[in-house]
């Protein structure tokens, strides 16, 4: 196989050895529809400059062409190259022997990798954007749908105090959307081109850096050549980004396979996506719930990897940045399988309303709401809250429930307990009585489930 530096070398092949340690062609080889769109981008850029006639220009625009084509159709195959650039030049040799001679002028693959994966990025960023997007308006239904349920809610997983289920539903929209952006930031600052910048220094030829840019549909140039070639931060930044996405979507299938067994029983996730055991026929197990839980610890991995390889590389390339690959693809493709497969998740979901009132009947739950009704009436939060926790505890030892108290034993605890009291003991007083702003009244959730259908709408 031709080299793309075999001049300064003894002629004879690299040892096979040495290239299979080093290719990177069985990673990198998803590059190459953006290798080619970014090299045509390149020769337009060249004969702008003079240095490849319009004949010339033509011949490789069409190899290059033939290529997508044959990448398009799923026919591209390659091997023995050190990487797809090689095997993009090979490809193009091999169309117009002559022509392509010229094609590499004024560049490097040290600036191309790196414009590869912006261009890669780009595609890939604006899928994940739009599986947020689709995961969001699932969650956002599924609220609307089960919009009058109330679960208890949890704190250090202690019955803490009665939510409506589509709070903790749209929960996760509202933090599935800080994901969204800061994914749409990463692509932002992807979306510069560093062509031009040559190996590390620029070129000596008088390359339009701007034209190049634009006919790619970048956003700018960047200013800075050795910069362009030397860092990865804005990969680390998106697996960064995913990694966070992951983190949260692993949260998020811990709760629901949590609620969905036995011991809790709010929910019940559809059996298209669970599996049974081999062994035990009673099972159904939450496995997609579970998968997506593990695959978010290979996107922390790949973050991990990613900063541990940058960390004490001195400016600018080195070999070593090779291997920012494989981590940064996995990690791309792995957050957008589990938002794909969460996406198909949410609308199984059902509320188990009997089972999540059959739990709130025990009154302790509404602890917190009988000391705020004390507060209400001129308690102090300090004395209502002692008067309460002393309920609890004595309600504990006898082993019975606040309602089964008199109001004569009631007003024992505290004189500004009244018969009202008994009415705050249910789940939907509960919700119905907060007040604030982002509480889970029912209201304010409507609310926030209408504001978010209508964005939703509109990004599309
Ligand atoms: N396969 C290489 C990479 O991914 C491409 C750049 C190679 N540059 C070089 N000077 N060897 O980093």
């Amino acid at each position: 196989m031709r080299k793309l530096w075999g001049g300064r070398f003894d002629a004879g092949d690299m040892d096979r050895k040495v290239l299979d340690f080093s290719t990177s062609l069985n990673v990198d080889k998803v590059l190459v529809k953006y290798d080619c769109i970014a090299t045509k981008a390149h020769v337009e850029t060249l004969a702008r400059a003079g240095h490849l006639s319009s004949g010339e220009k033509k011949e490789l625009l069409k190899a290059l062409s033939s290529l997508l084509v044959m990448v398009e159709k799923g026919k591209w195959e390659a091997s023995g190259f050190e990487d797809v650039h090689s095997a993009v030049q090979s490809y193009v040799e091999s169309r117009a022997p002559r022509a392509a001679k010229k094609m590499h002028t004024g560049r490097s693959r040290n600036e191309q990798v790196v414009n590869d994966v912006r261009l890669y990025s780009r595609e890939a960023l604006s899928k994940i954007d739009g599986l947020i997007g689709s995961l969001q308006s699932a969650l956002v239904d599924l609220a609307e749908k089960e919009r009058d349920a109330i679960i208890p809610g949890y704190t250090h997983l202690n019955r803490a105090q009665p939510v409506l289920f589509a709070h903790l539903i749209m929960s996760y929209v509202e933090m599935l959307s800080r994901d969204r952006e800061r994914f749409r930031e990463a692509f932002k600052r992807n979306d510069v081109c560093v062509m031009g910048s040559g190996a590390l220094a620029g070129s000596a030829l008088e390359l339009d850096r701007v034209f190049t840019s634009e006919k790619l549909g970048f956003s700018d140039i960047s200013s800075n050549s050795m910069d362009s070639v030397s860092d990865r931060d804005i990969m680390a930044e998106i697996v960064s980004a995913a990694a966070i996405a992951s983190v949260h979507l692993s949260r998020m299938s811990e709760d629901l396979i949590l609620y969905g067994i036995p011991e809790f029983g709010f929910i019940e996730i559809g059996s298209a996506y669970c599996t049974g055991s081999s062994l035990m026929p009673q099972k159904k197990n939450p496995d997609m719930l579970e998968l997506i839980r593990g695959r978010s610890a290979g996107v922390i991995s790949a973050l991990n990897s990613l900063l541990i390889l940058l960390k004490g590389l001195p400016h600018t390339y080195n070999r070593d940045l090779q291997e920012d690959k494989k981590p940064f693809f996995e990690a791309l493709f792995s957050v957008s399988e589990c938002l794909q497969m969460m996406a198909g998740i949410v609308p199984t979901i059902k509320v188990r309303r009997k089972r999540a009132q059959e739990v709130m009947a025990d009154e302790f739950i509404y602890a917190t709401d009988i000391a705020e009704y004390l507060v209400r009436k001129g308690v102090s939060f300090r004395e209502a809250h002692d008067a309460v926790g002393g309920i609890v505890k004595y309600c504990c030892e006898k082993g019975i429930n606040i309602s089964d108290l008199s109001i004569k034993e009631l007003k024992g605890f505290n004189r500004s307990l009244s018969g009202d009291v008994y009415g705050l003991l249910n789940p939907a007083s509960s919700v119905k009585g907060k007040r604030t702003q982002g509480s889970t009244n029912p209201k304010m959730v409507g609310r926030e489930i209408a504001k978010w259908k209508k964005k939703l709408a509109k990004k599309g």
